[in-house]
């Protein structure tokens, strides 16, 4: 046999070396195979083919090249004899069956690792790796997707689209993903908004057709004002979404921003968007424009580089499709409205947000504390209550501890005052970003915030004026003892979150 390396390449550790790197480099070719002549593309193969599968090919050389090292020493040391390949007789019947059992057990091996590897590959592309494989890290995100109405949509399908670009960028910003998780370089908590987030249009837009008509939904909310009887006020409006185009129905309302005659553009000027000093309105028809600006900002009057404008879509409202972590008052409210946390305890409502407000470092530690705080509360203040309500404060505590936990994330300090939730004005400035009253054109034309504008508030009850009812809208009256003026306060100045506020 004529041998084309040197005969220090001919020994048992190269060998096994160089079977090791073959097997790992024939897997990798079959795994790009798949995704070539696979329709349906899936994100994280890059971290199968670019970095597990490549670790095992280096090693392969790496064992080949200590082969070589090792014969090459023992052929200098003068010990050296010729090395010889076993003579395989396939008459003699132990060598048959050894040869049998060899080339067998090398099929199998294959086809297991190839299978193996296959069902790694279909693995990276389900929510359960996405969710829980880099546990911590995306363990918020994994919860509220979880209660989210989109837990029955793949995180891939608004993540990673199809197409060969986003293909590319899904592979590399996979593969960076691993590496910040193993080596513990990712940010807590994850930024928002991301940078490569999938366009509205290839993701909500296959669901959620544009020219859908909403027509207008209504809302009950009921409140606890955080006094000793915690004292119960009521709201209910009709949110007017609208939208649809010209020929499925009146395209006027909320959806009217993504009506399809349409366009707006604005330019943020912090990194969150939650400042916006300018924007501009454009009837894709009669191809009208209308520029809005900040009228305390004279930044504001020049019109920005045409590269900084941003179109808005579904995302710039509905920025927390799915992952959803909400305002403490609001989950108490819920909680009371439904029994779990008794109205009759004497300020529950304001000592469960207290309780949940507080800053703890993990989970285990916010359980154990959010009990203590409450037992003691009433310990000390309400003995009589105490004991005889004493099922209904375990009761509350359990619920106080399972909104916590869907909530708050200590150990990524994750939580609602993190991630803005762009739909509403109460708890972040959301529609009131443009929507305030201070945006106008130069002819004067101010972009309203009238209360009824975008929906109409058919009822409310405060404790202040009774129950209220109008078909056109009723005044808002602030429930509680706090007298708000609407047309200088936003709801966010006091129900908001300091964090959010451009310069903070
Ligand atoms: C219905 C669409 C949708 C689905 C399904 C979805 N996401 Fe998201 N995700 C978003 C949007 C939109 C944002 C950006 C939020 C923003 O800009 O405020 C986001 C943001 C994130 C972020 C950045 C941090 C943050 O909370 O803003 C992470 C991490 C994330 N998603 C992980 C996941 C994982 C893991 C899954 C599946 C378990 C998933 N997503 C499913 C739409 C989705
Ligand atoms: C794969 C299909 C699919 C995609 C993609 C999708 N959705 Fe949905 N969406 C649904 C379904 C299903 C529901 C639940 C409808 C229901 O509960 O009546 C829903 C509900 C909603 C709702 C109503 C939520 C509520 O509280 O009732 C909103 C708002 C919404 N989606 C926005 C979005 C946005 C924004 C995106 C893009 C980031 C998106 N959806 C992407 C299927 C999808
Ligand atoms: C200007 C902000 C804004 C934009 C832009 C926007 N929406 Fe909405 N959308 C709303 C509001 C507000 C509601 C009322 C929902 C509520 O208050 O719960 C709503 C309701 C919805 C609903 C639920 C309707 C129902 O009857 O429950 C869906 C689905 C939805 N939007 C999808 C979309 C999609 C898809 C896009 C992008 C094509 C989009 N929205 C763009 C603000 C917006
Ligand atoms: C980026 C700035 C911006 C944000 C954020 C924004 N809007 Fe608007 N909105 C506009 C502009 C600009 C117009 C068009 C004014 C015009 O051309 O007359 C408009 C128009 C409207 C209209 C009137 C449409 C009609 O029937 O004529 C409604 C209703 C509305 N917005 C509701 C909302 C709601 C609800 C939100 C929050 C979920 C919101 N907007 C968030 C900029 C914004
Ligand atoms: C630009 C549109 C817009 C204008 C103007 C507007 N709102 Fe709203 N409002 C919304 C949206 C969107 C929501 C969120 C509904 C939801 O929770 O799904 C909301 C929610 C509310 C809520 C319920 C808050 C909660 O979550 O408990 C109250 C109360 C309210 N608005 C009062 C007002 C008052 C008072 C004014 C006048 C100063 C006003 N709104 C002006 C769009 C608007
Ligand atoms: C000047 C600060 C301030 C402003 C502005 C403000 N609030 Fe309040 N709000 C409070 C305080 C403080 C409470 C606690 C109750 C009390 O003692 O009056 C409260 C209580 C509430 C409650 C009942 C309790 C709860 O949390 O469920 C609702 C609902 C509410 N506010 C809605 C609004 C809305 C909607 C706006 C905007 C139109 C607004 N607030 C603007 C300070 C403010």
């Amino acid at each position: 046999m004529r041998k084309i390396f040197p005969s220090s390449v001919y020994n048992p550790v190269s060998f096994a070396g160089a079977l090791l790197a073959s097997i790992s480099f024939g897997l990798i070719l079959f795994l790009i195979m798949l995704e070539v002549f696979n329709d349906v593309h899936k994100p994280y193969i890059g971290i199968l083919a670019f970095v597990i599968l490549p670790v095992f090919l280096i090693s392969g050389l790496i064992i080949i090249a200590f082969g070589i090292y090792r014969e090459h020493k023992r052929e200098k040391s003068g010990k050296y004899e010729k090395r010889k390949f076993p003579v395989i007789n396939l008459n003699d019947k132990k060598h048959l069956a050894a040869t049998m059992v060899f080339v067998v057990g090398s099929v199998l091996l294959l086809v297991f690792s190839a299978f193996g590897t296959f069902k790694a590959y279909e693995y990276t592309d389900s929510d359960e790796f996405c969710g829980t494989v880099c546990h911590t890290v995306m363990a918020p995100e994994y919860t509220a997707y979880l209660n989210s109405p989109h837990s029955r949509v793949g995180c891939v399908k608004c993540h990673i689209g199809d197409g060969a670009e986003w293909f590319v960028r899904a592979k590399v910003s996979g593969s960076y993903q691993f590496y910040s998780v193993l080596f513990n370089k990712y940010s807590r908590p994850i930024p928002t908004p991301i940078a490569n987030l999938r366009p509205a249009q290839e993701t909500c837009e296959q669901c959620h057709w544009p020219k859908h008509f909403y027509g207008e939904k209504k809302i009950t909310l009921n409140y606890f004002i955080p006094d000793e009887n915690n004292t119960k006020s009521s709201l209910t409006m009709l949110m007017r979404v609208g939208g649809g185009s010209n020929e499925h129905g009146i395209s006027t309302g909320i959806h009217w921003h993504m009506n399809i005659d349409n366009e707006i553009f604005y330019v943020p000027t912090d990194e969150t968007r939650q400042q916006i000093n300018w924007m501009m309105s454009r009837n894709k028809v009669t191809g009208e424009e209308k520029v809005f600006r900040l009228k305390d900002d004279p930044g504001s009057l020049k019109t920005p580089d045409e590269k900084l404008w941003k179109k808005m879509d579904c995302m710039d409202c509905h920025n927390r499709p799915a992952h959803i972590y909400n305002e403490p008052g609001r989950m108490v409210n819920l909680q009371m409205e439904m029994g779990n946390i008794s109205p009759s305890l004497p300020y529950i409502k304001s000592i469960a947000v207290q309780a949940l407000e507080t800053e703890y470092s993990t989970n285990e530690e916010a359980m154990k504390k959010i009990e203590s705080f409450i037992k003691s509360f009433y310990f000390a203040n309400y003995p009589e209550v105490s004991v005889k309500d004493s099922s209904k404060i375990n009761f509350a505590i359990e619920t106080i501890k399972k909104i916590y936990s869907r909530n708050y994330f200590p150990e990524m300090r994750v939580s609602w005052k993190y991630y803005p939730n762009h739909i509403g004005h109460l708890n972040y400035d959301g529609c009131f970003r443009c929507h305030d009253g201070k945006h106008e054109t130069e002819t004067g034309l101010v972009l309203s915030n009238d209360c009824n504008s975008c929906h109409v508030l058919l009822q409310q009850e405060t404790p202040q004026k009774g129950n209220v009812i109008s078909m056109s809208g009723v005044d808002y009256v602030h429930p509680g003892g706090i007298p708000v003026s609407l047309e200088t306060q936003k709801c966010s100045d006091c129900h908001g979150v300091p964090i959010f506020k451009p310069g903070h």
